[in-house]
């Protein structure tokens, strides 16, 4: 056995070691209870906030000789949506693990003091100071079939650039959906710095839906419908004609005007809709012949039983029958209608008696001599306006040609029961020029057979 003279002591060298040994272990953990009394612990909390995401981060640095313990804890306090999804995936391929319900964590050390390391991290982790940002929006809405072109990222951080940017995506513009564009800067083995940005692409476009054949369709009394046809397309659903509603509640043996509907939605909701207008005769009554059959009684002129008031059939001076309640009740319907349209179908003049008509025309004959005052003027007891039947709505001039409120009247006022009275390019007839705004009352049935006549009322009379 080898020993050692201390003095006048022997000893073992084994037992020296394990005395020394010991001695170290104890000097150790005594040093390492100082350490952890005395070493300093920083925490560096920050928030990333995206309009799709919502992000906290708790950083705590640890002195531990000479290096730093970095812990990072990361929590995400949005629903788990796309963005937090591929956020989620980028996190584990960073090295961290899963700390709890959307809460992530991970450990590493990193050589000098923690003051420098936080330092660091804060020029290139906390958004505050990192000047890496997206180009265009984090959240764009791209209407499918459109081209998308990726505005990029912008930014430098620790001598890193756009150009050091690597790209992930699973964006396909020909499927509607929602994808996620990631830019990720790597600035060293511990962090990179990511960018998000959510891509919808969505589909707004209606479908196309044509009706086949007329779109008035006059029957005989129990003559049977028989549906023309219909087609839908749409941009996205390609052929979707199966899809089509068809709201038919026509009655063949009950006189009347009748409105179909046909309607289609796309997978997206986008809704179009169109109409076919069906008018049942009254039993023995032919289609479209009508002889005219002139009655005068108390000096107004009735056309097959129909009132006419025009330059060759005028009203007597003391006929005043006021305003039509049936007239005026059609037209609040057509105006509430056209208004949940956003047209404006106000009423600028309504029921006249012989007097203001005459008071109105003297006034124009004045401005613009007779002649010219009565191509858009009637002369007292001339004028339709004293039927109580017609209306001015919308605007008096001609700057209301061509507006969507006169097409949306020329297109839909027979289903009120009016006619345009004085129609384009019919003065020679008429003796009037263009009047998109005057409407003449006939009951549904009587105006939409004049409306499908393309005709003058005149003419559809039988009278011109
Ligand atoms: N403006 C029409 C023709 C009237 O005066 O009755
Ligand atoms: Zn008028």
């Amino acid at each position: 056995m080898v020993t050692i003279k201390l003095g006048k002591k022997k000893i073992k060298v084994f037992n020296l070691l394990v005395l020394i040994i010991i001695s170290f272990g104890i000097i150790y953990a005594l040093a390492s209870l100082i350490f952890m009394i005395f070493s300093s612990k920083l925490s560096y909390k920050y928030n990333v906030n995206y309009d799709n995401y919502k992000v906290s981060t708790l950083v705590t640095f640890k002195n531990k000789w000479s290096s730093c313990y970095v812990t990072e804890k990361i929590k995400e306090t949005s629903d788990y949506n796309i963005i937090s999804k591929s956020y989620a995936n980028d996190l584990l391929n960073d090295g961290y693990k899963i700390n709890g319900k959307n809460t992530y964590k991970r450990v590493f050390k990193i050589k000098g003091s923690c003051k420098q390391v936080m330092n660091y991290y804060k020029d290139v982790h906390d958004p505050k100071y990192s000047l890496f940002t997206l180009n265009g929006s984090n959240n764009e809405v791209i209407e499918y079939g459109n081209n998308y072109v990726d505005p990029y990222v912008k930014g430098k951080i620790n001598g890193k650039d756009s150009k050091d940017v690597e790209i992930r995506s699973n964006y396909n513009g020909n499927k509607i959906g929602s994808y996620v564009i990631s830019y990720s800067l790597k600035i060293d083995k511990y962090y990179t710095k990511r960018l998000y940005r959510l891509i919808n692409v969505v589909d707004t476009v209606k479908p196309e839906l044509v009706l086949s054949g007329k779109s008035t369709i006059t029957l005989d009394y129990g003559q049977k419908y028989s549906e023309p046809g219909f087609s839908a397309t749409d941009n996205y659903d390609g052929e979707i004609t199966n899809n089509v509603k068809v709201n038919n509640k026509v009655n063949e043996t009950k006189p009347g005007v009748y409105k179909i509907t046909y309607s289609v939605s796309d997978l997206s909701k986008n809704k179009v809709s169109a109409h076919r207008t069906v008018i049942i005769n009254k039993k023995n009554s032919a289609v479209s012949k009508i002889r005219p059959d002139i009655i005068q009684k108390d000096g107004i002129t009735y056309v097959n039983g129909i009132i006419i008031v025009n330059k060759e059939y005028s009203l007597p001076k003391d006929y005043d029958p006021k305003i039509s309640k049936k007239a005026y009740k059609a037209l609040k319907k057509m105006q509430n209608d056209a208004l949940a349209l956003g047209l404006d179908l106000s009423l600028v003049s309504g029921y006249r008696s012989y007097q203001t008509q005459k008071e109105l025309f003297e006034k124009y004959v004045e401005k613009d001599g007779e002649e010219l005052a009565n191509t858009y003027s009637a002369r007292p007891g001339q004028s339709e306006h004293q039927t109580g039947l017609a209306f001015d709505i919308g605007r008096v001039d001609k700057s209301f040609y061509d507006t969507p409120e006169a097409k949306w009247i020329d297109q839909n006022a027979h289903l009120y029961g009016f006619i345009v009275r004085y129609p384009k390019d019919k003065q020679d007839v008429t003796g009037y020029v263009y009047e998109p705004w005057h409407v003449r009352y006939l009951g549904t049935l009587i105006a939409t057979k004049v409306w499908e006549s393309k005709l003058t009322l005149e003419e559809y009379l039988g009278l011109k």
